[in-house]
């Protein structure tokens, strides 16, 4: 197993807590930075080498980051910036295994996009643009792949009670740092990971991690898309509203 992220010394905390779970068997620690897209080619290469096996047999691509600001208040930049981190990133470690799962014709790819990768919500727009990116390449990437033995799942949460609001950057790419109200009364990280693990083992292409509320906007996205927007602009002039100070920030309940 090996596990990535750009802090260290977290990794190492992690890796440490498997150790003792796996009998011994301590994953090994790859630190990188997504946002390096030219860098991801050299570090794939690394993961290859360093792995037991010489092969990844399971890619979980879950790194990434929200946004929280309204489109007027998003500069360009951090448009480029999180389609970097939450979308050229994840293709380029892809395109860098893929020849090697190609060559073994096995492998896993899965991708954590979001119930966002199929709403767009206020507040969100660049985040939902890099999760929705995410979902037409993993979708295409498995009508290629999957009769060459590579299985693709594209997990898409709803609200998961992480740091990911804290994390956001708001539009002037300053750390939003505040809690969502939302975002605290979502499911348990544990209960999100033993969920994604059971839809890798079930080699699921899609599999929607989410209460009532998401998981009826995304079925009535497909079947009544003008309902749904309705219900989703309701929504957003509320959020609007909020942002701009008349009213606590935060109604959305899809993560
Ligand atoms: N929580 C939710 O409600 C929710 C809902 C739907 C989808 N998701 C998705 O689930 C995934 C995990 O998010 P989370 O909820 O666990 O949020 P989180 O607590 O903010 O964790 C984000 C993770 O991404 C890594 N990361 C962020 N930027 C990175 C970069 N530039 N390079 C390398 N790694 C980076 C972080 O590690 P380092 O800080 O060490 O780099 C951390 O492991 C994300 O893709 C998110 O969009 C979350």
């Amino acid at each position: 197993m090996i596990l990535s992220g750009r802090r260290e010394k977290e990794l190492q905390r992690v890796a440490n807590t498997c150790d003792a779970l796996r009998g011994g068997r301590r994953p090994i620690v790859l630190p990188f930075d997504l946002k390096n897209i030219e860098g991801l080619e050299q570090i794939a290469k690394d993961a290859l080498k360093v792995s037991p096996t010489s092969r990844i047999d399971i890619l979980v691509l879950s790194g990434g980051i929200a946004t929280r600001a309204l489109v007027e208040e998003t500069s360009l930049q951090i448009d480029i910036d999180t389609m970097k981190i939450n979308y050229f990133s994840n293709i380029a470690l892809t395109k860098a295994i893929l020849p090697s799962m190609l060559k073994n014709r096995s492998g896993h790819v899965a991708v954590i996009s979001s119930a966002k990768g199929r709403i767009g919500m206020a507040d969100s727009s660049t985040y939902c643009a890099t999760k929705h990116a995410l979902m037409g390449f993993y979708d295409a990437f498995r009508t290629e792949v999957s009769s060459r033995g590579i299985k693709v799942t594209s997990i898409l949460p709803g609200a998961v009670n992480t740091n990911v609001i804290k994390n956001a950057l708001a539009g002037d790419g300053k750390t939003y740092g505040k809690d969502d109200k939302n975002n605290l009364k979502g499911i348990a990280p544990e209960e999100c990971a033993r969920r994604i693990v059971v839809a890798i083992k079930n080699e699921d292409p899609e599999a929607i991690i989410a209460g009532a509320g998401a998981r009826f906007c995304l079925a009535i996205r497909g079947l009544f898309p003008t309902v749904c927007f309705s219900i989703l602009a309701k929504k957003g002039q509320r959020e609007v509203l909020q942002v701009k100070g008349m009213g606590a920030h935060g109604a959305a309940k899809v993560s």
